[in-house]
């Protein structure tokens, strides 16, 4: 399967990580992979790159085309705020550089039934990682105005009018 994703600002991301050969590195957000291959041109020999996303379609993509590089990356299928679990679980004890590329990838976008299009008709499911049970459909269907006010808005409680959008389609459903 392709992957479409255009990396931005790799000249950027490869200057602020100021990297040395040998380095150990972290991208969070592997998505389309160009920020991890550009980091793994400027660390081998001999430097390790942790790749993280959240969904396999990211990860499954970045272990083709980082192929090249095999003895120096670790792919994880994960979400980057168990960092620290996923570090010392590969006793990893220091890292050079994290990188953060946050949300979606373009793939995701145009890929069909995964809920991100804005333009197809289709579920509003928008799981990055589809091993979890919660979709975007649950959590605007379901939860009450008051929960879906503390999970938008979470440090502005007591200021925040609790107002639902209403919904955006004639049977009382919030649907893309
Ligand atoms: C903008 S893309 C990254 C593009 C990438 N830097 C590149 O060079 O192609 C964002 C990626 O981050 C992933 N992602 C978003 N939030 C995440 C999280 N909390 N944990 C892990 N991956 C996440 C998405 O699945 C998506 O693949």
């Amino acid at each position: 399967m392709g992957f479409d994703h255009t990396t931005v600002m790799p000249g950027e991301i490869l200057f602020y990580q100021n990297l040395k050969p040998g380095a150990v590195c972290v991208d969070g957000t592997l998505g389309g992979a160009g920020h991890a291959r550009a980091t793994l041109e400027a660390i081998l020999p001999d430097g390790l790159l942790i790749g993280i996303d959240q969904d396999l379609d990211a990860i499954s993509h970045a272990r083709n085309v980082l192929q090249p590089f095999e003895q120096n990356i670790l792919l994880i299928h994960d979400n980057f705020s168990h960092i620290s679990t996923i570090l010392e679980q590969h006793d990893i004890g220091r890292v050079d550089s994290i990188v953060l590329d946050l949300g979606f990838s373009f793939n995701q976008i145009t890929q069909a039934n995964r809920g991100f299009s804005f333009n197809r008709d289709e579920p509003l499911d928008m799981r990055m990682d589809t091993r979890q049970n919660m979709t975007a459909d649950i959590i605007v269907n379901t939860l009450s105005q008051e929960t879906l006010a503390d999970l938008f808005f979470p440090t502005e409680k007591s200021d925040f009018p609790v107002e639902s959008p209403g919904p955006l389609s004639g049977n009382g459903r919030i649907t893309p």
